[in-house]
């Protein structure tokens, strides 16, 4: 951690504190508080973390106001241009972008480790049919703790690194099986001669009745839902993926509590979020109506895929994957889907609507995904567990590099108690 170069002047009653202050590469400075409880007995109090960095990190930046992201230093609509996923997932874990030769190791070692363990498959077999594959993701993800044993001693680096790989490898064939598992057709086991998205495409599509041809504009596709979602700094699921690895925890119990906290809709749900609103909107004549309902201060419904913590501008990932959204559609022959229709209403109207303008809500990264992977033939319960396949690598990288601080510490946050001060017990006869 960089030295600090000013201070924060607070004063608590009549004590007057000084609290050394960082200034980040980019960013608003941060102010130090960790000894604010020792040297003023008080604490801060900040539900939501909208102002407290829970971390130092390297990875990723944003800058909401701006609609900036950028990983390792790269903006995001060149990575998602020039590079594809598993070389943004290199410079993700490692730092740089890979030469050649690095790559070509990388995917090497990634494409060897796609198959799951055999007895696995047990675990899918224990769940209902009709399981989302988020609920089959969580168990699966968190068994492979049972059994990849020689990967879990977080101490050891090449542990370490066995299951960052074995994680960012399986996860498409975990994804994969869970489709399969949920509409009844045999699993397909996955083919390394096929680069990283198009073998998950085949894994979710073939079947062995039939061969099946992996289309390059899908699979450039679907490689751009990986990159958009591979690492967003310090969101929901990577705190949660954080603060279990704090206590010591395995890398694959740790990922799969990132999945977990991914799943709800204010999250990774969205996707499948927007893409259910959007059908329960059915034709655009009604966008009128549900626009209001979002407007409505006593009604808690809101425009799914709209709206977001940190951007209050636009979502930088938002306008790359509006335009593959329009490459799939046009390929798909499905621009005037009626879904298709209403989403395109809706953006419109929203946008030109002074309550969005004024609260400054643009549509998100997962309006536009989950439009995408409707027109691609996923049914809207796997849009998460695409989510969580891609953001997979971005959990390890924060993993990694919180397990590599020096200054790791167990999270522990504190509370403002509000509840009952200390007082009698009363015995059962006289309550
Ligand atoms: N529709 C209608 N009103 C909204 C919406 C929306 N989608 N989002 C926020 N608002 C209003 C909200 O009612 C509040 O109004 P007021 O100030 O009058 O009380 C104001 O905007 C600020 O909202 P907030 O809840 O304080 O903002 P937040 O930063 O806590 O929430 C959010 C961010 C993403 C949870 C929220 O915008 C939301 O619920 N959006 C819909 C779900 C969604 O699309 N989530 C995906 C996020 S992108 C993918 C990811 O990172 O996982």
């Amino acid at each position: 951690m960089a030295e600090s170069t000013k201070n924060a002047t607070l004063t608590v009653g009549d004590k007057t504190i000084e609290l050394p202050m960082f200034s980040p590469t980019s960013g608003p400075d941060v102010i130090d508080i960790r000894k604010l409880y020792a040297q003023a007995g008080v604490f801060t109090y900040d539900p939501g973390f909208t102002s407290t960095a829970s971390c130092d990190s390297t990875i990723t930046f944003i800058d909401g106001d701006e609609g900036i992201l950028t990983h390792r230093g790269y903006p995001i609509g060149e990575l998602a241009e020039k590079s594809h996923y598993l070389e943004v997932c290199y410079l993700l874990l490692y730092g740089e972008l890979p030469s050649p030769v690095e790559l070509e190791d990388f995917e090497h070692r990634v494409t060897n480790h796609t198959m799951i363990h055999e007895q696995m498959i047990n675990f899918f077999r224990g769940f209902r049919r009709d399981a989302h594959p988020m609920a089959v993701m969580v168990g699966v993800v968190g068994a492979m703790s049972a059994f990849y044993h020689d990967s879990t001693d977080i101490n050891d680096e090449w542990q370490r690194e066995v299951a960052s790989i074995r994680l960012i490898a399986k996860m498409p064939t975990i994804a994969a099986m869970a489709f399969k598992y949920t509409i009844g057709q045999p699993f397909v086991y996955p083919r390394n001669d096929l680069d990283y998205a198009s073998n998950f495409l085949r894994m979710c599509f073939a079947v062995p009745a039939e061969d099946y041809v992996v289309d390059p504009i899908l699979s450039r596709a679907m490689d751009r839902i990986f990159t958009l979602h591979a690492d967003h700094e310090q969101n929901a699921s990577t705190s949660t993926v954080r603060l279990a690895s704090s206590s010591g925890a395995n890398p694959f119990a740790c990922i799969a509590a990132g999945i977990a906290c991914l799943w709800g809709p204010a999250h990774g749900g969205a996707n499948q979020a927007c893409l259910e609103m959007l059908k329960e909107i059915g034709t655009p004549d009604r966008i009128p109506e549900f626009i209001a309902r979002a407007k409505d201060k006593d009604d808690p419904f809101r425009l799914m895929g709209f709206g977001h913590r940190v951007y209050k501008n636009f979502d930088p990932r938002a306008t790359v994957m509006k335009q593959s959204a329009d490459e799939v559609l046009e390929l798909m022959g499905v621009e005037n889907n009626p879904i298709l229709q209403v989403a395109k209403e809706l953006e419109k109207q929203a946008l030109e609507d002074p309550y969005f303008a004024d609260k400054k809500l643009f549509p998100n990264v997962d309006f536009y995904s989950g439009i995408i992977l409707e027109a691609m033939g996923f049914p809207t319960s796997m849009f998460t567990p695409i989510f969580a396949l891609a953001r997979t690598v971005g959990w390890i990288s924060q993993w990694k590099e919180q397990l590599n601080d020096p200054q790791l510490k167990i999270g522990r946050p504190r509370q403002l108690y509000q509840g009952e001060d200390i007082r009698a017990y009363v015995d059962i006869e006289k309550r």
